[in-house]
């Protein structure tokens, strides 16, 4: 692939890799998924997704399947539904109320087990209080919390009375608060009034009371008590939790609502500054989260189902909050970090309540790795029967030591790809059918048409490498960028005619299976959190001292990526150990902590084309250590030579 240097290098490591582990005739036997689904929904794709929406709760049925007005799908045409009736009355209507919806473990070791009818009461009451407030269908609804049982019930209640919510995942920083909240004209934030992180009161509310200086669209904020010291309250706005719903009753009619209506909004970094505000349906995204969580995780009324992502990301609306419940599921919900108090932290939470499925993401499959063994070992981790990962491309090692150490040789391990536009997971194996390689996602999901394709858009031979593309329109596909259409069309349906392009490079062995590269674009993914190097650069440019800026992802051992940045001050600047720091740090502020840059090099110039594009390609050989590609278009070559000599200075100090 020409776009990506390293790809090529990617695709011979992994050629190397030719272990292979097919389903045990234990799992097939009982597996959700049996031979012959795959090539049963090719031969009726449209067939196989009406199935799974027949097994949805439905108002009003549907009447068409699919009306495809490329970019833009209509599924399940002409029915009505209500996304928190699937996924919490038809269970309790059903005699199930008392089931485990949640086991929530809050960071500080409290404990609370959540049945299903309790989380209906919780919804309804504080649909009601929405309601009273206002809120109403259509409107939209940012949601800033850290990991606790408020969360999924923020998000239900907003689906019964058919409110959109927004999710600002609990990390971001205040500014990142506004722009979302600003371009979709949310007209209420429901928070928090701190939370707790590795031990630390993380100040949420004081965080929305910055933003809310500057959202005008905002009405009501909304605070669920977590930690308890006393938080700042502004009378007409801000309101508890506890006394919004006190009065309410507990039972709130659910609004019916049509299947492409709007149940959500998810912001996610794409090429330019700007987030993309992610719009999801109803129905078509229902569909394919239950489906995949059924098939996928090959789910049972039995299983302890543990997603350690953050309901902030795609992963926790989709493997938290939408899929399993819909399905009737018992999750497990944690507040903290994998570390707190002490790195068996994660295998304790398993032991405790016998999780049978584990969902989690290579850079934490990494820290483990480097944490060492003798953690996982003092626990029982016995009830494990399903390993699965997803965020970025799992190396072989990491698969196999996840297989290994965790699994103990005796669960399947699905690495899942797929992507907050895709809705719902795109590429994985199905446990009982599949056989697993270490390091591949291995093939389509049924129904999923997907095909990797050369610069020209023409599909590649087996055992080559180009772009990742999916052919049919799926049910859990975005519905485009809020209030963008054309920024949807351009990102993803005009570099080749009629396919969908997700940005990601991807190469397939001779079997057919799909094994992933990373971004061809220039988004970064650090720890799985897909961040632009445009919106890192626009925080840099932000600080007086700062003329120009370039940011780069540099391949890092534990998050996958790092940021990396080079810096051209202003005149009157000077470069200083302590404006590197200030710098960083300016960027963790104006963006959330997790986007701290790993290292910040300043440079008179940046490398620049004639025309003057930033040559980002040739930082990141920089970056990388590697030997610089081509430096014919350079405007001056002096100025690579001179940053390489630094950046190696500055990492053989580190050595
Ligand atoms: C990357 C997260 C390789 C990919 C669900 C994608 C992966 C981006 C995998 C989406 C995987 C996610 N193997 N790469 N199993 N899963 N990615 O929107 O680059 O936060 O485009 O959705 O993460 O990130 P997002």
């Amino acid at each position: 692939m020409q776009t990506d240097p390293n790809a090529h290098d990617m695709i011979e490591a992994l050629l190397k890799e030719t272990r292979t582990f097919p389903p045990t005739p234990a799992f097939a036997a009982q597996a959700n998924a049996q031979p012959g689904i795959h090539e049963e929904a090719e031969r009726d794709y449209l067939g196989f997704w009406r199935s799974w929406a027949e097994k949805l709760t439905w108002s009003k049925p549907f009447e068409t399947v699919l009306e495809w007005n490329e970019p833009f799908a209509k599924w399940f045409g002409g029915g009505t539904l209500n996304a928190s009736v699937n996924c919490l009355d038809r269970h309790v209507e059903a005699g199930r109320g008392g089931r485990i919806a949640f086991y929530f473990e809050g960071e500080p070791g409290d404990r609370r087990t959540i049945t299903y009818a309790e989380l209906l009461h919780d919804v309804c009451k504080l649909a009601n209080g929405l309601r009273k407030l206002g809120v109403k269908r259509g409107d939209r609804v940012a949601i800033y919390m850290p990991m606790v049982p408020e969360l999924p019930v923020a998000l239900l209640a907003c689906a019964r009375i058919g409110a959109a919510h927004s999710v600002v995942f609990g990390g971001f920083s205040a500014d990142s608060i506004v722009d979302r909240m600003k371009d979709a004209e949310c007209v209420a934030i429901i928070t928090t009034d701190q939370g707790w992180r590795r031990g630390k009161k993380v100040p949420l509310k004081a965080t929305v009371d910055v933003a809310l200086e500057q959202s005008p669209s905002v009405k009501h904020c909304i605070v669920s008590k977590r930690v308890g010291d006393p938080v700042a309250m502004r009378d007409g706005r801000d309101i508890w939790w506890n006394d919004l719903v006190r009065d309410e009753p507990a039972t709130c009619a659910p609004e019916a609502m049509e299947s492409e209506d709007l149940l959500f909004l998810l912001y996610t970094s794409g090429t330019t500054a700007k987030p993309k505000g992610i719009m999801h349906s109803t129905a078509g995204y229902l569909t394919g989260v239950t489906a995949t969580t059924s098939l996928v995780f090959d789910l049972k009324e039995s299983d302890i189902f543990w997603c350690t992502a953050d309901i902030g990301w795609v992963t926790g609306h989709s493997y938290i909050v939408y899929g399993p419940l819909a399905l009737g599921a018992t999750g497990i919900l944690y507040e903290g970090t994998p570390d707190f108090p002490e790195q068996d932290r994660f295998w304790e939470i398993v032991e405790r309540y016998k999780a049978t499925i584990l969902y989690t993401a290579p850079t934490a499959i990494r820290a483990f790795m480097k944490w060492g063994r003798e953690h996982v070992d003092k626990h029982d981790l016995s009830s494990l029967r399903l390993l699965a990962s997803v965020g970025e491309p799992i190396n072989p090692e990491a698969w196999m030591w996840y297989h290994d150490v965790i699994g103990g040789g005796n669960c399947p391990v699905v690495d899942t790809w797929w992507q907050t536009e895709t809705g719902a997971i795109m590429i994985a194996p199905l446990p009982g059918i599949t056989t697993l390689k270490p390091g591949s996602a291995t093939r389509a999901f049924p129904g999923i048409v997907a095909d990797v394709v050369d610069e020209e858009g023409k599909t590649v031979p087996l055992g080559g490498g180009g772009y990742i593309v999916i052919r049919q329109p799926w049910p859990s596909m975005t519905r485009g960028i809020y209030g963008d259409p054309q920024r949807f069309k351009e990102t993803y349906w005009s570099k080749f005619e009629h396919l969908y392009l997700a940005g990601d490079g991807c190469h397939r062995d001779v079997d057919g299976d799909f094994w992933f590269m990373g971004r061809i674009d220039d988004v970064m993914n650090v720890s799985g959190h897909r961040i632009s190097t445009a919106e890192v650069e626009s925080a840099l440019v932000d600080h007086h001292a700062v003329a120009e800026a370039a940011v780069v992802g540099k391949a890092d051992d534990l998050t996958g990526q790092a940021i990396v940045c080079f810096v051209s001050l202003r005149s009157h600047s000077e470069p200083s150990a302590a404006l590197n720091t200030e710098l960083r740090q300016h960027v963790a502020s104006k963006l959330g902590k997790f986007t701290m840059p790993k290292e910040l090099t300043f440079t008179q110039e940046l490398p620049k084309t004639r025309s003057g594009k930033i040559m980002r390609r040739l930082l990141r050989d920089i970056a990388e250590g590697r030997e610089l590609g081509d430096t014919t278009t350079l405007a001056d070559s002096s100025v690579v030579l001179d940053l390489q000599s630094r950046v190696q200075a500055a990492s053989g100090k580190e050595e």
